[in-house]
């Protein structure tokens, strides 16, 4: 688990209160704003983007690993998600995050920038299924 800075913390926190000014949600209006933070020190922001087909919609978490990734990064440091009141990433976008490390930092932050609740991925996504669990000794519980 890596350590942020203060300064990182804050332009982290800053960029996903700046995103969530995108968010496409006019269907739940509830705005959503992530910023990834990556090993090799870049942001990525993301937001929610739903649509009329309501499953079709995607998260801002999602929105965020996903640029990353399409850009060559692999390695995240810390994720700050921002909304009106502190929600949580569902489970999709856990499952998502625990794809690319368990030790990834997760901010909770209101809408105001204060950090409600922080805790890495393996905290948020207990018993996550990964990698390993497609391995052939992996050893199954009933
Ligand atoms: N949403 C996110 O963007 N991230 C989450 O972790 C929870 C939910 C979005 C999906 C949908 O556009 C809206 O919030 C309401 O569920």
């Amino acid at each position: 688990m890596t350590n942020l800075t203060d300064e990182q913390r804050q332009k982290l926190i800053q960029a996903a209160l700046e995103a969530r000014r995108w968010a496409y949600a006019p269907y739940s209006h509830y705005h959503v704003g992530a910023a990834l933070l990556t090993s090799s020190n870049r942001i990525y922001d993301g937001v929610n983007v739903e649509n009329a087909a309501y499953p079709d919609g995607i998260c801002a978490e999602r929105v965020a690993v996903f640029k990353a990734v399409s850009e060559g990064e692999r390695e995240f440091t810390a994720i700050v998600v921002a909304t009106q009141n502190g929600g949580t990433p569902c489970g999709s976008c856990r499952q998502v995050l625990a794809e690319f490390g368990l030790d990834t930092m997760v901010l909770i932050a209101d809408e105001s920038g204060v950090v409600q609740q922080e805790m890495s991925v393996r905290e948020l996504l207990p018993g996550s299924f990964g990698a390993a669990s497609l391995t052939k000794n992996e050893k199954r519980k009933a």
